[in-house]
């Protein structure tokens, strides 16, 4: 029997700091967060991203620096992308299978001076290809399957040669998980682990990463034949299912704050690390209503990282990592 006001107040407990933080059914730190990353080419170079104020792209001696940066404040793990010149882009995205590309040499710079920070890194072919697309396109403009996962085997295998801990496949080709699991262990990676984007939807939130790794412009079309509706939530545990039976360690869902209901779900219906993308506009959105004097940023992104932890995640990607750590070591 629960007693009821007065001798119930839900207020008494709250009425002061030191009894909130006792309290607190979830915690948030610095441990939950990883830190995407877009790299480039060059020495000495910071290049701002216009649509994502406060993120630059980095040449390979800055992303050093932040990863020495993220250990310093106890993040755990990096995410990378490539800003890939535009002259190495081909319709088969071809340079995301060259040893020396510059997502692999960035995960070798990273793990030879930080080797203690984890690396994660981006499978799919769009910032490789000059369709924008992240796998192969046919004649009639239709991202093909099975030769598309072929191609994803072989870059997830040239990251794991390069140093990657984490593959993280983001684009949404059915099979390639089991495909990439074979492969990996075939060639001795078996610690190496994999982030599957399982429930990855369709967004009008991916608008600045495309500026980022400029696809932007490139896109032909939209992504709708292999990223999800996002009318669908039940076909969203199809996907986790299948990719937790091909062998994925974990997996992730995006973008978040819109997709809290499905975070919740395939927590509760499967019980496995699952992680959250605080998407590139979901970034930009409370960046811009800071701007615009309507927001306190500190407060909002310690309340919408928490709104992951709550919900059930065991992370998150988000742009503020950094920032959010400082918030939390303080
Ligand atoms: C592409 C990829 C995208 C993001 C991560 N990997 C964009 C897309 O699917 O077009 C988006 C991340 C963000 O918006 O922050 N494979």
């Amino acid at each position: 029997m629960t007693a009821s006001y007065p001798a119930l107040r839900l207020r008494r407990t709250r009425a002061s700091a030191w009894s909130r933080r006792l309290h607190a059914e979830t915690v948030l730190t610095p441990a939950d967060l990883i830190w995407p990353l877009f790299v480039t080419e060059g020495q000495g170079v910071e290049e701002p991203i216009a649509s994502l104020p406060g993120v630059s792209r980095w040449s390979l001696d800055g992303i050093v620096a932040r990863a020495r940066e993220a250990a310093d404040l106890g993040i755990p793990c990096l995410a990378l992308f490539p800003n890939t010149p535009s002259h190495l882009r081909s319709d088969d995205g071809r340079e995301a299978l060259n040893p020396d590309n510059l997502m692999c040499r960035a995960i070798r710079a990273i793990k030879d001076a930080v080797p203690e920070i984890g690396v994660l890194t981006d499978v799919a072919l769009d910032p490789y290809t000059t369709h924008g697309h992240d796998g192969l396109v046919d004649e009639a403009g239709y991202v093909v399957n099975d030769s598309t996962a072929d191609a994803l085997v072989q870059q997830a295998l040239t990251q794991a040669r390069a140093g990657s801990d984490v593959i993280a496949p983001s684009d949404m080709m059915d099979g390639r998980i089991g495909m990439i699991r074979s492969a990996l262990e075939a060639e001795g990676f078996a610690n190496v682990q994999i982030m599957a984007y399982a429930a990855k939807y369709a967004s009008a939130f991916y608008g600045p990463f495309r500026d980022a790794v400029n696809t932007r412009g490139l896109l032909k079309g939209d992504k709708n034949t292999y990223q999800m509706d996002h009318a669908n939530a039940e076909e969203a545990l199809r996907e986790v299912a299948l990719d937790l039976a091909e062998g994925a360690d974990s997996v992730m869902v995006k973008p978040g704050l819109p997709y809290l209901d499905i975070i919740r779900r395939v927590k509760a219906e499967f019980r496995v690390p699952t992680f959250a993308y605080q998407v590139s506009g979901e970034y930009a959105m409370i960046e811009t209503a800071v701007a615009a004097g309507a927001a306190d940023r500190d407060a909002m992104v310690l309340e919408t990282l928490m709104a992951f932890k709550r919900a059930g995640c065991s992370g998150v990607l988000t742009y503020h990592a950094a920032h959010a750590a400082r918030l939390l070591n303080a």
